[in-house]
């Protein structure tokens, strides 16, 4: 049995048996207590004598038979198990992580810290956050596909590709799926994606990692409004089930979920040029590439995350900057024909400045314009032949985005450091465990 069936008024006086670990350990002159983990990360107090359990360390496995009670002092839910009888499976060695460790140590050891409480509660939330997440797309009709993940170009920038040595060729673990997901919607229309992808981000921040799950969506016959209303319908779909889903670990991580409940359609939608002359109201200043001068933010300036955080700082709800200048995005963006030099793209910024969590919009489906952006970006259009053949084969206006789970869950959880929401981070300084 699971803690989770057994802490019920119908069990009072009942003869159980459960299994887990000890979580914790107060050994007693003549009873002692041990909390146990179940394998669903759950709790309950049990009571055995202290001889019986004289063996046991933090983290031994083991089984109690013992009967349930109800008692107002008992932690997590005033239920105990009065134990009986006690299997040991394993008597743990000493245990390397106590109450308080610091976080590289927690990383060092992760997979033990998996075994904390704030870890079980993030992954539940993230694991609810998948699950709604694909079960948005299945409902709404789009077709799940999967995209290589050992791919010949680049499609966010060389300066994050992840080079590998394929057979006799080199190779580049991939950034995102689109490139190949707007070779599927010709003949299977709206489709899906989650996979991991890769960005080799040289910088230490909070909010990027090496190896990322990357939910991507793209379709025919769209243009960028008709894009931001499927990511602001998603995005409020799994806001609205996780924390459903997900309250008693919310409330375990101290998430005060009061914004989380107002997330709705539609979220405002902030012209990139509108934010700029925000942030230049409020007297925002950018560092130069030098790093040690500054300047008011300008036209043309790509938003940072300081910019992202300062324009989300006191909004409750998501919002979009839409409308980037696109020499600051990538060649498939699409240009506005109404506005030279700006394209038709939008990120999805997440409030009190946890910033961008999807990039999106309408891509370039002129081939002539296409190229000429590929060539301006440095990059040579006959390594993308294939690509560019979906321009010249019945081409279509078409759109799509990319959202960061671990971004999206960040936000939800309300994490510090990106690296708590996933469960084995990769950074530029980590590969294990
Ligand atoms: O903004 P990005 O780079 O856009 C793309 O890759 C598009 N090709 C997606 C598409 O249109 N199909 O990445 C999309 C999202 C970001 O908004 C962010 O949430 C997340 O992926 N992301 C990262 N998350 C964690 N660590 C990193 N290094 C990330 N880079 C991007
Ligand atoms: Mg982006």
């Amino acid at each position: 049995m699971r803690t989770g069936e057994i802490k019920n008024s119908s069990f009072v006086g009942k003869e159980v048996t459960i299994r887990g670990w000890v979580h914790r350990l107060r050994k007693q002159k003549e009873n002692s207590f041990i909390l146990l983990r179940d394998d669903r990360g759950g709790v309950i107090q049990c009571v055995l004598s202290t001889d019986k359990i004289a063996a046991l360390t933090i983290e031994s496995s083991i089984e109690i038979t013992g009967t349930v009670s109800q008692d107002p002092r008992a932690p997590e839910g005033g239920f105990e198990i009065k134990g009986k009888e006690l299997k040991i499976f394993n008597i743990a060695a000493e245990y390397p992580i106590g109450e308080y460790q610091s976080d590289e140590l927690l990383l060092d050891k992760r997979h033990l810290a998996l075994r904390t409480r704030k870890m079980i509660a993030i992954a539940k939330v993230r694991a609810s956050v998948l699950h709604f997440g694909r079960q948005w797309f299945v409902e709404n009709g789009w077709m799940e596909v999967t995209a290589p993940i050992i791919v010949k170009g680049a499609v966010e920038g060389g300066s994050t590709l992840f080079k590998l040595r394929y057979f006799d060729q080199d190779a580049y673990l991939s950034q995102s799926a689109q490139l190949y997901l707007e070779a599927m919607i010709f003949s299977l229309g709206p489709v899906w994606s989650l996979t991991p992808s890769f960005r080799a981000e040289k910088s230490r921040t909070v909010r990027h990692l090496a190896e990322f799950s990357h939910l991507e969506a793209e379709a025919p016959w769209v243009d960028l409004e008709d894009i931001l209303r499927v990511e602001e319908k998603l995005v409020s779909y799994v806001v609205h089930s996780t924390i459903e889903e997900r309250a008693e670990e919310l409330e375990f991580l101290k998430r005060d979920i009061s914004d989380l409940q107002k997330v709705e359609p539609p979220f405002e939608r902030l012209p990139y040029s509108r934010a700029i002359d925000i942030l230049r109201s409020r007297g925002f200043q950018i560092s130069e590439d030098d790093g040690a001068t500054k300047r008011s933010i300008e036209f043309g300036d790509d938003l940072s995350i300081e910019s992202e955080r300062e324009l989300t700082r006191e909004v409750e709800k998501p919002i979009f900057v839409v409308g980037y200048p696109i020499a600051v995005k990538p060649f498939y963006v699409k240009e506005d024909p109404q506005h030279h030099g700006i394209g038709l793209t939008a990120d999805m910024l997440a409030p009190r400045g946890f910033g961008e969590i999807t990039s999106g919009g309408q891509r370039e489906d002129n081939i002539d314009s296409i190229t000429k952006r590929m060539l301006k970006e440095g990059l040579n259009p006959e390594a993308y032949a294939w690509y560019l053949d979906l321009r010249r084969y019945g081409s279509v206006p078409h759109g799509g985005f990319g959202l960061g789970i671990e971004r999206l869950v960040r936000w939800i959880t309300n994490a510090e450091d990106i690296k708590d929401t996933v469960l084995f981070p990769r950074t530029r300084s980590r590969v294990e465990p």
